[in-house]
């Protein structure tokens, strides 16, 4: 890991109409994905979800070959979808297996494309690109399955905005302390910041040295006014993959716990003006209070849907349909990790 100096930034335009495809994102969360039809829109493109019966999950084009009607309006029979319009019928590997009308002969034409779909880390995971679907290439999430060490909430929300206003929103988390009241810190003179890249990796670092815990902290067990060194360490791989290592430890001379509350933020784009975020929130404490489970979610939807998802979509549209970075916008130091993450994406698109 190499350190940075901040912000030597250009304002490389990107074109957010585009996407990277050869990358791994997240379809869904396990539970989700049933033997019901799941449609959903993933890089402009409608995808089904549903599982075979011996429970493997599959992705499949949610576009009848036919005549193009989504395919999830249909049923699931066997390990099978059948369209609802005229009755075509696809097998999980997209192949038409089918045809009620005529001769009942099969156009090749009538094949679906099938999307590689693999189940880790607690997530499924599609590929819709053109390049080998090595799901070696999905990053390091392992301590999302890791259920002996933390106790998860999870969820997924609907944000309408484009995918890298979310990643820059994760990559400067300086603006909890004015967005999120419950979040917020006595003492932000001690916060300090960092940016580190790796390859394609990118680490924004915040840390703040002997300080009380925040609310986060206090709910997760932190006794009130306790002193402690805390950490906001996010992780980002591309094209919107985000890790966050959230914790207070104990300073020399005390030998309380420490706290460690890890958070996945996995961003997928759904248009180039919106995007399906999925997240997890884990905790090394009360991994079996089911009461503590209910108030952490309402933490997070306080923080995400009530506080940040309304900034973010009001910063979508009042770029009126304009990418940002075309609009020199002011740079500041916590600015340093979104650009870095926005000029990868860029160089990543260009190389096509
Ligand atoms: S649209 Fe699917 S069978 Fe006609
Ligand atoms: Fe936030």
């Amino acid at each position: 890991m190499t350190s940075q100096p901040a912000a030597q930034v250009d304002t490389a335009q990107v074109d957010t109409g585009a996407f990277i495809t050869d990358a791994w994102y997240v379809a869904a969360w396990p539970d989700e994905v049933t033997r019901a039809p799941l449609r959903r829109i993933l890089l402009n493109r409608p995808v089904l979800l549903y599982r075979r019966r011996d429970g493997v999950a599959v992705a499949l084009a949610d576009r009848c070959s036919h005549r193009f009607v989504p395919l999830s309006l249909g049923h699931i029979e066997d390990d099978d979808v059948v369209c609802c319009y005229h009755g075509l019928r696809f097998g999980p590997d997209g192949r038409c297996v089918h045809n009620p009308h005529g001769d009942g002969a099969i156009p090749r034409a009538a094949h679906l494309p099938a999307y590689p779909l693999v189940e880790r880390f607690g997530a499924l995971w599609i590929w819709l690109g053109e390049g080998a679907a090595d799901p070696a290439r999905i990053p390091d999430f392992a301590i999302l399955g890791d259920r002996a060490r933390f106790a998860s909430v999870c969820g997924v929300m609907h944000v309408a905005a484009n995918y890298q206003l979310i990643t820059d929103n994760l990559l400067d988390l300086s603006h909890a302390q004015y967005l999120h009241p419950g979040l917020r810190v006595a003492d932000p003179v001690r916060l300090r910041h960092e940016t580190r890249q790796e390859g394609d990796t990118v680490w924004s670092f915040f840390w703040r040295d002997e300080g009380v815990g925040n609310g986060l902290m206090r709910l997760l067990g932190w006794p009130e006014g306790r002193r402690g060194n805390s950490r906001a360490h996010m992780r980002w791989d591309p094209p919107s993959l985000l890790l966050l290592d959230v914790g207070i430890a104990p300073l020399a001379d005390d030998d309380a716990p420490g706290i460690d509350a890890p958070s996945a933020h996995l961003l997928t784009p759904e248009t180039a003006t919106t995007t399906h975020y999925f997240w997890s929130f884990m905790r090394n404490t009360g991994r079996d209070d089911t009461a503590l489970d209910a108030r952490i979610r309402a933490l997070g939807v306080q923080a995400f849907v009530g506080e940040d998802k309304p900034v973010i979509e009001a910063q979508q549209d009042n770029l009126r349909g304009a990418d940002i970075m075309a609009m020199n916008p002011v740079l500041l130091a916590p600015d340093a990790a979104g650009t870095r993450a926005r000029r990868i994406i860029a160089a990543r698109l260009a190389a096509g």
